[in-house]
């Protein structure tokens, strides 16, 4: 764990949250990082794939004949079309515009018309791999063929994650899709993080979560490119937000954060996990994709209520109370009378102190090559 004595008292500045150039240069810096790509329960079988997007890299990853799962750039060498759409079962890619195929490894199998005058030789043509990693379950992709490994990049933090959460290795993706569902905020990206990464907000703003929750128990720790969240809740079976279940439901949430877009965590209430990935549309615009996990059989009769109460409460409060604060805030990062911010720490005050931010913004300028 690092420790939390930095004493830099000033935020980014608002140029940050706002400026085109910035989000440019943010754009090489995620296309050089790994990206949240989906789970491997999503591919269980060879010739499973799903496909993501990237700013406007497309990606699809596969699992292969050998088992192993590939991650290729979704563009056929032919002539550029577009491979694979969605999610699915394929034996063999087969490209919609000419038919050209391509096994599950990315060799080229086949061209309907071989022969003709400039056709390549089939070993001379493969799709253009990208790097791909597992991390506790979850796929990971990289543009960056010298990338850092994910182990390298945040050491020991799929050990953490299976070890706070041990069943996490028996969970199941919820529903089929790659992300189960995408929720876009009017705010820039990092506004979004910086919402998620302090509970400062958490009483004055979240009135019903307060309720649930033991704010004061609220305990940060940094690492090395990801910080780590355990917010107990007050073991209260009937608050505010939605009913727990004292003997089957999880009462004590844990929640990650991976440099630079990724979170996961383990919300209070019935048994799961979710992941998800925050990508930048406009420095003004984000869509946060996110992917759940849950149990293979439910804990107990009543789990499948719960989980529909917890998410009623999480898509019509508390993500509402969110989107709202920080849709305010990305008003405010435009205001003329608003350059810069200030960063409440507290070592021993987790519940107010919002050192975890600064570790975020911390690792953001140095990656961006700027002085923190
Ligand atoms: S572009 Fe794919 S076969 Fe022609
Ligand atoms: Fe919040």
């Amino acid at each position: 764990m690092l420790d939390t004595k930095d004493t830099r008292a000033r935020t980014l500045a608002a140029r940050h949250y706002i400026r085109a150039d910035v989000l440019e240069n943010e754009r090489e810096l995620f296309l050089r990082s790994w990206q949240l790509a989906g789970h491997v329960g999503q591919l269980k079988e060879p010739g499973d794939f799903i496909t993501l997007s990237l700013f406007d890299q497309n990606i699809f990853l596969v699992r292969d004949r050998s088992n192993v799962v590939q991650a290729f750039y979704n563009v056929c060498p032919h002539r550029g079309h577009q491979l694979v759409e969605g999610s699915g079962h394929k034996a063999v890619l087969t490209c919609p515009y000419h038919a050209w195929t391509f096994g599950l490894d990315g060799n080229l199998r086949g061209m309907p018309k071989r022969g003709g005058a400039g056709a390549p030789e089939r070993s001379d043509v493969c799709l253009s791999a990208v790097r791909v990693e597992e991390l506790a379950g979850f796929l990971f992709v990289n543009l960056d063929p010298e990338a850092q490994p994910l182990a390298e990049f945040a050491p020991g933090l799929a050990a953490q994650m299976l070890e706070r959460v041990p069943e996490l290795v028996d969970l199941v993706v919820e529903g089929d899709t790659a992300y189960g569902h995408t929720y876009t905020c009017r705010s820039n990206w990092k506004v979004m993080l910086d919402n998620y990464l302090e509970c400062h907000h958490c009483g004055p703003a979240h009135h019903s979560f307060d309720d649930m929750m033991n704010i004061a128990q609220n305990r940060f720790e940094l690492y090395q490119n990801y910080t780590y969240q355990c917010a107990p809740t007050a073991m209260k079976a009937d608050n505010a937000a939605f009913r727990l279940d004292l003997e089957h439901d999880v009462l004590e949430g844990q929640f990650w954060f991976l440099f630079p877009n990724t979170i996961f965590g383990q919300f209070p209430g019935a048994r799961g996990f979710y992941a998800s990935r925050f990508d930048p549309v406009t420095p003004d615009l984000t869509e946060r994709r996110s992917l759940s996990l849950t149990t293979a059989a439910p804990t107990d009769p009543d789990m499948a209520e719960r989980n529909r109460l917890r998410t009623e409460w999480s898509t019509t409060v508390v993500s509402v109370e969110d989107r709202n604060l920080c849709e305010n805030v990305q008003k405010g990062m435009h205001q003329r009378g608003y350059q810069q911010g200030w960063y409440i720490t507290d070592p021993d005050a987790h519940d107010i102190s919002e050192h975890a931010m600064r570790h975020f913004h911390d690792i953001y300028l140095a990656a961006m090559g700027e002085e923190s």
